[in-house]
């Protein structure tokens, strides 16, 4: 079973996609955090085929073997790595590896182009969306200093850089879209629960379940 989950920055993909390979017993693959392992990687002079990325299954990221895992969550990493992500290159060097993780395997993969583009036979797809201003204060949350001004500036910028190129923050037709202002994250995380279940069950019927 394959479960892609695609949404802006602060819109609680995380959260949800790790509630949903907990609940249907799936490996969690986070491809924003190979995306921000690679953008390290790029900053310390590797090249992009001296660059090996593992995500384990408790979510560590490792960079040629080194747990990066606590260096990749800063303001400075979120720049660099959707600077990073824009690069076809990069793209296609991590959307080949994402592909090889999801074969014969149940995942939930989150990320900005799962649906549209990495796994487009997903059994099930969701789109976690939220506004800008709400995604900021989540983010400030998260990092506890920051000043919202900055926040919601950078995210603005974040946000059309992310959604430009192929495919990227492309809502497929068969995509179901979550909207989460205002409200908690375990009453998107039953809706997301619901929403896979009544899936899975409409493509068990019909025969089209993968993996
Ligand atoms: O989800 P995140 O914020 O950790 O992702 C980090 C960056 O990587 C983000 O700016 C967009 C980019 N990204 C992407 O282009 N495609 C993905 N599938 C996942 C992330």
């Amino acid at each position: 079973m394959q479960i892609a989950i695609d949404g802006p920055a602060g819109s609680g993909k995380t959260s949800v996609a790790r509630a949903l390979a907990r609940r249907f017993g799936c490996l969690l693959i986070n491809t924003g955090a190979m995306y921000r392992a690679v953008a390290l990687g790029l900053s310390r002079g590797l090249k992009l085929s001296e660059i090996q990325i593992e995500i384990r299954p408790n979510e560590r990221v490792l960079l040629n073997g080194e747990d990066v895992t606590e260096k990749l969550y800063t303001q400075e990493m979120d720049e660099l790595a959707s600077q990073t992500a824009a690069h076809p290159d990069v793209r296609e060097f991590l959307i080949a590896q994402q592909r090889a993780l999801a074969q014969n395997r149940d995942v939930v993969m989150e990320g900005r182009d799962i649906g549209s583009v990495v796994l487009p036979n997903a059994d099930v797809k969701l789109y976690l969306d939220a506004s800008l201003e709400e995604r900021a204060r989540r983010r400030c949350q998260e990092r506890p200093g920051l000043p919202y001004a900055e926040v919601l500036a950078q995210m603005r910028a974040r946000d059309a850089r992310d959604g430009q190129g192929f495919g990227r923050l492309q809502i497929t037709p068969d995509t179901i879209v979550l909207h989460t202002d205002g409200r908690t994250l375990n009453d998107v995380i039953a809706e997301a629960i619901r929403a896979v279940e009544a899936a899975l069950q409409r493509r068990s019927s019909s025969g089209k379940l993968s993996g």
